[in-house]
């Protein structure tokens, strides 16, 4: 691949190589190493159009970690304030020759399109309601590191599927993966033909979570409603959101986990959240550097091999 758009375009043994070496990554993280050297020749700009903590943070702090010069733009202060379109933005900064650009826009398929434009690797950060790539990554190597494996697994994603990127992006990876998934939520959160992307379909927690082996909760998208359904927040609770005794019905070794930003009392009770036994959410944190890595290297490796000159022919 020559860049990360996102999952639709993956193959499982694609996906499993880029785990594979995210893994590597996170576990000599853990054993206290902070420098590579993978990204040394690579120039890497982060532009995010939209707001972000965990995102951003772990897409700077992998460049960092593997050696690359990093710079990310303060897109509220850049140009745009002036009128400058995406595409020029991109083409400007693409007139500084760096090597890798990760991007995130509020608009489904801004990044596809500046793609095009550029000539250097683009990483989706997360487009609109489109895809999150490497937020279904890290999740899947969540998943992975806990179950022992990223096969034949019950994962209930639950909440506002209608808005979610992450949510299209997880079911994607999963559905690859052969694993079996279980849409959760209001029939007003649910996306029109979701039943196109072969999963199951509920909208009661009891029946949704039962015995399910993952339990993913997703965040209220209300920057995405447009001013249509945005229910009480309580009566959402009460139906929809995470509590013991609805968790009760996933299986007793079930995880919990959420992408962040998270609503505590909104989609999920705070005492799950920051409960160690069930609750991989930190872990997820963690693991979104590690992801970003493996990505970055493997597309500067590819970038690498395109520049190579060609061998001459005897
Ligand atoms: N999960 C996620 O994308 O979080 P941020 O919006 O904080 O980057």
């Amino acid at each position: 691949q020559s860049h990360l758009l996102g999952i639709e375009p993956l193959h499982p043994v694609e996906i499993t190589a880029l785990l594979d070496l995210a893994q590597d990554y996170a576990e000599a993280a853990r054993a206290g190493r902070r420098r590579w050297d993978a990204l040394s020749d690579m120039t890497q700009i982060n532009m995010f159009f939209e707001a972000s903590t965990r995102t951003q943070s772990s897409f700077e702090l992998a460049g960092k970690r593997l050696g690359a010069e990093v710079m990310s733009m303060a897109m509220q202060s850049s140009s745009l304030k002036k009128g400058e379109t995406l595409i020029d933005t991109a083409l400007t900064l693409n007139a500084m020759r760096p090597d890798l650009l990760v991007v995130r826009h509020p608009n489904s398929g801004a990044v596809d399109l500046l793609a095009q434009k550029v000539t250097c690797a683009v990483l989706n950060a997360g487009d609109g309601r489109h895809e999150h790539p490497t937020q279904a990554l890290l999740d899947a190597l969540t998943i992975r590191r806990a179950k022992g494996r990223l096969h034949r697994l019950t994962v209930a994603i639950c909440g506002d599927i209608a808005h979610s990127r992450v949510a299209r992006s997880n079911i994607l990876l999963l559905g690859k993966m052969e694993n079996r998934v279980r849409l959760v939520g209001p029939p007003t959160l649910m996306p029109a033909g979701v039943s196109d992307f072969g999963v199951e379909v509920e909208d009661d927690m009891e029946r949704g979570l039962k015995d399910a082996d993952v339990v993913m909760m997703l965040r209220l998208q209300k920057e995405r409603m447009d001013g249509g359904f945005i229910p009480s927040e309580r009566e959402y609770f009460h139906r929809y959101g995470l509590d013991a005794a609805k968790l009760a019905h996933a299986k007793p070794d079930a995880i919990v986990m959420h992408p962040g930003p998270m609503n505590r009392g909104v989609e999920i009770d705070g005492t799950i959240a920051d409960d160690i036994n069930r609750s991989v959410i930190q872990e997820q944190v963690e693991m979104g550097v590690a992801v970003r890595m493996a990505a970055m290297d493997l597309l500067a490796r590819n970038l690498r091999a395109a520049r190579a000159p060609q061998g001459v022919m005897a």
